[in-house]
């Protein structure tokens, strides 16, 4: 472990806990999951924050738990409909590792988040971070936990240079060694994420505001773009596809994806991919095509989508609907049913944008 080149009279990071601490009581953003100490309530905050933004994840959050109050409803739910709550969201795979964490939770745990660092981690989906998030939140155990704003934070406090994945477990590190043991675990969390959410940012940190200022290794080194180091990125993939539109009275033709694979199971508009050759990139497997639709050249729209490093081109033809009476993996869905339909986000797109064709 590097150790950070402060200065020798910079203070143990463990005297500066109060001082963040303070900051977060008086400037912690008013979220609706930090005003319940439902555990499930809790969880299922952290799961969709770990891979969207905060705006995005109240609306999300509040429908979820409308549709879904409880453990149980969770564990009962069909997964089509769980896939439907969480449309939008992406990595789908989470929705559904949800869902088979609360069957568990039913069946070992009387319907109730465990509050064991242990048990946690044995439920399906429930990572490392998602274990410390909410035994420290709901259960105000002394479990710790890192993302990418606590990596950040720590990074530029500490002046820790290693390449992301070193750097992340030196944060784990720290974060075990600074989490409070004696209660309040859950508010330092939430207040060393809070931070890198609001004052230690990528792109901007606000150092004027931030209660670190005089103790922050990177701020003294005017190093604070530099920290941490940035991750390794996939290089992008330019995705061409095409999908058609077709409709007949009030319904629409999609597809449903294959099980297993990429937003497995998720409906779309049929779409081919184009480029690149899909065997070599699986977003879109090839599956059949609709030639026999006669599809019109012009596109009626073109959408621009990206999934992770993905950057997608799509463009949607109107085409004419098929002869055939056996056209699985398509069906003709109702158009007032695509509000609760497991859709891909980039299907909601499109057929948002599509919404006052015939
Ligand atoms: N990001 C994810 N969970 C968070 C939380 N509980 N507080 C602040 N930022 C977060
Ligand atoms: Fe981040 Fe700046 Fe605060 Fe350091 S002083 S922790 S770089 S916001």
């Amino acid at each position: 472990v590097r150790r950070p080149r402060s200065s020798p009279q910079a203070p143990d990071p463990a005297e500066v806990r109060p001082r963040l601490l303070a900051w977060y009581r008086q400037r912690r953003r008013d979220l609706p999951w930090r005003r319940t100490r439902d555990p499930y309530a809790i969880w299922i905050s952290e799961a969709m924050l770990q891979q969207t933004r905060v705006e995005t994840v109240v609306g999300y959050w509040e429908r979820f738990l409308a549709r879904f109050p409880t453990v149980e409803a969770l564990a009962a739910a069909a997964e089509d409909d769980v896939l439907a709550a969480w449309s939008g969201l992406g990595y789908y795979r989470r929705a559904r590792a949800l869902r088979a964490a609360a069957q568990a939770m039913v069946e070992r745990h009387a319907g109730r988040f465990p509050d064991e660092l242990e048990a946690a981690r044995a439920l399906p989906g429930v990572g490392p971070y998602t274990a410390g998030a909410v035994l420290s939140i709901a259960f105000d155990r002394p479990a710790a936990l890192v993302d990418g704003n606590v990596v950040r934070v720590f990074a530029r406090w500490l002046g820790c240079d290693l390449e992301y994945a070193a750097a992340t477990r030196w944060a784990w590190a720290r974060a075990e060694e600074l989490v409070p043991r004696d209660g309040g675990a859950g508010e330092w969390n939430q207040a060393l994420m809070e931070l890198g959410a609001t004052v230690c940012t990528p792109r901007e940190p606000r150092c004027a505001e931030c209660p670190l200022q005089d103790v922050c290794v990177a701020r003294a080194e005017g190093r604070q773009l530099e920290l941490p180091r940035a991750k390794p990125r996939k290089s992008r993939v330019d995705v061409e596809l095409e999908a058609l539109f077709v409709a007949r009275g009030a319904e629409v033709l999609l597809e449903r994806r294959p099980s297993g694979g990429r937003m497995a199971d998720l409906w779309q508009l049929p779409t081919l991919q184009l480029s690149p050759e899909p065997e070599r990139a699986s977003l879109f497997p090839p599956r059949y095509t609709l030639a026999s639709l006669a599809a019109d050249d012009e596109p009626l729209a073109v959408l621009r989508h990206s999934i992770t490093h993905h950057r997608i081109v799509l463009r949607v033809h109107r085409a004419h609907p098929p002869a055939e009476k056996r056209i699985e993996p398509l069906a003709w869905i109702p158009r007032t049913r695509l509000g609760a339909l497991a859709l891909g986000g980039m299907a909601r797109k499109a057929l948002r944008a599509l919404s006052s064709h015939q």
